[in-house]
């Protein structure tokens, strides 16, 4: 996780870095740090602990080379002091980092042997010192050969007194390079410098770039000359902004209205392309990580319920497992907003060595989930910025639906239950029902519990519901199979818990609603969902009823609650704590 970022240019380079990272944070918040090289090539830093939002100035110089860095902590606490920019022993050479370094220990005890002096409990800081062993050759190669001694993924960028540029190095964690009129920036995602240019170049895994003049790209390995494509993004900066809303979580929620019909905006050959070879495979794999996960486990009842095709759900941190029951027929389709979650490139990995093709739902064009993948369905749903996931999981959904129908030979079919659900969508997010929503919450956000329960495809939603609840409003929320609730959880069911029932008119209905009466009859406050009222509910809100599409229904008014409810009790909406947008360590 951590965001970072690189400016080398005519703009006073340190403001443009501190935009820049204020655009990283939903990356990491506990901390932020700018080094700049001064008029004279001698580096000034500033180091804050907090947000960077609330700053509008940096105190630094004007100049032209500027790195910053927003910190989610791993190693080393919270404090100034681990706060980056790190330093070499001389205060030459200044490093950001993000990522892991696995074998930090060892260098640890080795540099240390050797008289270099740590500041930090940061497992960067060794990067600075190993720099500082091959500066004689220059910082392009001192990077190269330090980068040759760190285990683990890795982005780095690195700047040195009197050298006028920096050097970015990456071993597996993102790195993007934004072309501008003779202004250059590399950032761990394009956000960060869209309001300046829609021209980018990745670098891939192994791969640096120094910025001297204009960006040149090198093998971390070889370093030899690499070439690269200019690809033009067509996000727009506004996009990434909050408008008129007070937070993007809510933004992102309303898009809804129209990010479910982007999504399906698909190549039907595509679709029915990769239907295809999901019915030939030697068994379909759908993995994914927090959210994206709990969509993945959603495709697992999509596809048994419209295909009746089986197709396996694993947690991509738990895929490496499973690595024995895949061959070169097997198919995996991951499911990231992002591209860049290190779990997610893990599995694709394991998988790769198998021979397996790649097929994925990706939010971030050119993200290296993207570049990896045989083929990629993009979801289309734009910027999304609000580290708990709202639009993305709705278009995912989508996607998945597509495939499933289009594996029976019935993609239009498929398509229709999509605009029907998408224009239910839109009439749905109207301010009455927003509301009716926030009503909900004010009843229920003193608890310190909340219960949510489904069954069959609206399981794996309650799941997710409980991710929504607990990452947004901080009340532990726990969800469950309907069934599953007389092996455990009822003992938990007080006077007045709340316990969400999410439904649709199928057949498990009779079923859950008979959940519903078991936590009733123990004092629960039943609160459902679903397309019909029941005499069980305290309260109900209501959901279009679009059949087999009802995961993307019912979610919605979820997604409202918990934003509401983190509202009510004064939480970081966008930003929450401990956690981060894109999970780009193991
Ligand atoms: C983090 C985010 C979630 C997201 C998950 C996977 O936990 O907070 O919203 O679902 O990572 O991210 P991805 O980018 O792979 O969808």
């Amino acid at each position: 996780m951590c965001g970072i970022t690189a400016y080398k240019g005519k703009g006073d380079a340190s403001f443009v870095v501190m935009e820049a990272l204020k655009k990283l944070e939903y990356r990491g918040y506990d901390s932020w740090g700018i080094a700049s090289l001064g008029a004279e090539g001698i580096i000034e830093t500033v180091k804050n602990v907090g947000k960077i939002s609330s700053h509008t100035e940096t105190g630094l110089r004007q100049s032209s080379v500027a790195i910053g860095h927003t910190r989610w902590a791993t190693h080393g606490g919270v404090s100034e002091r681990n706060t980056h920019p790190h330093f070499d022993c001389g205060n030459e050479i200044a490093v950001i980092h993000n990522g892991i370094i696995e074998n930090f220990d060892e260098l640890r005890r080795e540099l240390g042997g050797r008289g270099h002096e740590f500041r930090s409990e940061t497992d960067t800081e060794v990067i600075a010192h190993l720099i500082e062993e091959f500066s004689s050759l220059g910082l392009k190669e001192a990077v190269r050969k330090a980068m040759e001694r760190v285990k683990g993924r890795s982005a780095v960028i690195a700047i040195k007194k009197g050298y006028d540029g920096f050097v970015a190095a990456r071993t597996g964690s993102p790195l993007i390079v934004g072309i501008g009129e003779n202004e250059y920036f590399v950032s761990s995602d394009i956000p960060a410098f869209l309001d300046h240019t829609k021209n980018v170049m990745y670098l891939d895994d192994d791969e640096m770039v120094v910025v001297e003049k204009k960006p040149v790209f090198y093998s971390l390995k070889s370093g030899g000359l690499v070439e690269k494509r200019l690809i033009t993004i067509d996000w727009s900066a506004d996009q990434a902004e909050k408008g008129e809303f007070e937070h993007f979580m809510i933004k992102e929620i309303m898009e809804q209205k129209d990010t479910i019909l982007r999504a399906i905006n698909q190549n039907d050959s595509e679709i029915q392309k990769i239907a295809n070879e999901i019915n030939s495979s030697f068994g379909t794999f759908f993995t994914g990580c927090g959210t994206a996960g709990k969509v993945c486990f959603t495709g697992q009842y999509i596809f048994s319920k419209i295909a009746n095709k089986h197709v396996n759900y694993v947690n991509s941190s738990e895929f490496p497992n499973y690595e024995h029951f895949l061959r070169p027929e097997t198919l995996l389709i991951t499911v990231s907003q992002s591209g860049e979650t290190a779990d997610v490139l893990e599995a694709v990995k394991t998988a790769k060595k198998k021979g397996v093709k790649i097929i994925s739902l990706v939010n971030v064009k050119g993200s290296t989930l993207d570049r990896q993948s045989d083929h990629t369905f993009l979801i289309n749903a734009g910027p999304e910025k609000a580290v708990a996931s709202t639009k993305a999981t709705t278009a995912q959904l989508a996607i998945l639906y597509l495939l499933a129908y289009a594996t029976t030979g019935k993609i239009h079919e498929g398509k229709n239950l999509l605009l029907e659900t998408a224009s239910k969508v839109n009439d749905m997010l109207n301010p009455r029902y927003l509301a009716r929503i926030e009503e909900l919450a004010k009843i229920i956000c003193k608890k310190s519990d909340i219960y949510i329960i489904g069954r069959g495809l609206n399981y794996p939603m309650a799941l997710e519901s409980a991710i929504k609840v607990q990452e947004v409003s901080y009340i532990h929320g726990h969800g469950f199979a309907g069934g599953e609730l007389k092996h455990g959880p009822l003992a938990l069911i007080e006077k007045g818990t709340p316990c969400i029932v999410l439904t649709a008119k199928d057949d498990v209905f009779p079923q859950i609603i008979g959940n519903a009466m078991e936590v009733k009859a123990r004092g629960g406050y039943i609160i459902g969902i679903g397309p019909e009222k029941h005499g069980v509910f305290d309260y109900w809100i209501k959901t279009p009823d679009v059949r087999e599409a009802s995961p993307i229904v019912n979610i919605i008014p979820v997604q409202l609650l918990a934003y509401y409810l983190g509202v009510l009790r004064g939480c970081e909406i966008d930003y929450p704590r401990n956690l981060a947008k894109s999970v780009t360590v193991q």
